[in-house]
């Protein structure tokens, strides 16, 4: 009882219909990265119904594979790549190629992360936890919104980011990398918003709470507290795009 009115209060619910995103999305390009597990899958879905010609991203091809199936199955049309987008060389050298494969994209929603949580003092020897959550959270946006620019210029098109709550508040002890990365490409994201004239794109933020994906309910802590389903969260970044506004924040965050 509790716990259901908690999360009506502090997670209160979030649904659109789909007649409004196909108004919305309907027959236009859509670019999603981390599209194959938790909050991109669920935006990928509803996408899908929506009829967005949509192009997905992310490491998993066999998952890319079978969402692009669904979506020619519902009568649009879906491209994928499967690329780590950690991987700096690979990313870039596709990128280049990017423009001339999709000419006009009306959203590209970076929403691929990593999340890791250890303290500092057990990272002494773990450098690569500090590249790989910079290289995913933040260089791999900051690569994509750059190659895609032109392509979004011509769609008066916009760039979605899925930051997270946490970034917004003192930091607690463990996330280090996770936060640095995060807030390095909120910083991105916020001087691009200021840029928003000479750029011709307009950027948002999801400062996302809690949502129950694959990658929280690995904390068992997260696992078992109140959240967003990822359904959810994906019509939060909807919500988003569909807005005027700059940023997603909770009610009740700073
Ligand atoms: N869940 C939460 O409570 C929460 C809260 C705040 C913010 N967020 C943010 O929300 C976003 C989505 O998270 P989620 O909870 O939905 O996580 P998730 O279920 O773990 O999904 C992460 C997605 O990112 C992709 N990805 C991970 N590493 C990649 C790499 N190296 N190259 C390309 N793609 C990669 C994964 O696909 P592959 O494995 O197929 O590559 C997957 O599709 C993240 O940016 C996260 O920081 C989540």
């Amino acid at each position: 009882m509790l716990t259901s009115l908690w999360k009506h209060i502090v997670y209160p619910q979030k649904t659109i219909s789909d007649n409004k995103l196909s108004e919305v999305f309907g027959g236009k390009w859509v670019v999603i990265t981390g599209a194959t597990s938790g909050i991109g899958e669920a935006l990928t879905h509803r996408l899908i119904t929506a009829k967005a010609k949509l192009f997905l991203l992310a490491r998993n091809e066999e998952k890319l594979k079978l969402l692009c199936h669904k979506a020619l199955e519902n009568g649009t049309e879906a491209r994928y790549k499967a690329i780590d987008l950690r991987q700096r060389k690979v990313l870039d050298a596709w990128c280049e190629t990017l423009r001339e494969e999709l000419p006009e994209v009306s959203f590209l929603f970076c929403n691929a992360g990593k999340s890791i949580n250890r303290n500092i003092s057990d990272s002494i020897d773990r450098m690569h936890d500090f590249d790989r959550t910079m290289d995913l959270n933040y260089r791999s946006m900051v690569a994509l919104s750059l190659a895609l620019v032109p392509s979004l210029r011509r769609a008066e098109g916009r760039i979605v980011y899925t930051s997270t709550v946490s970034s917004r508040y003192p930091f607690v002890p463990g996330w280090s990398a996770y936060h640095a990365s995060k807030c390095a490409a909120n910083a991105w994201c916020r001087t691009a918003r200021r840029e928003h004239k000479k750029l011709g794109v307009k950027i948002q933020v999801a400062y996302m709470p809690l949502v129950h994906t694959p990658m929280s309910e690995v904390n068992e802590t997260y696992k078992n507290m109140p959240a967003y389903t990822a359904d959810e969260g994906s019509c939060i970044l909807l919500k988003l795009a569909m807005s005027k506004k700059f940023r997603y924040k909770p009610w009740w965050s700073l």
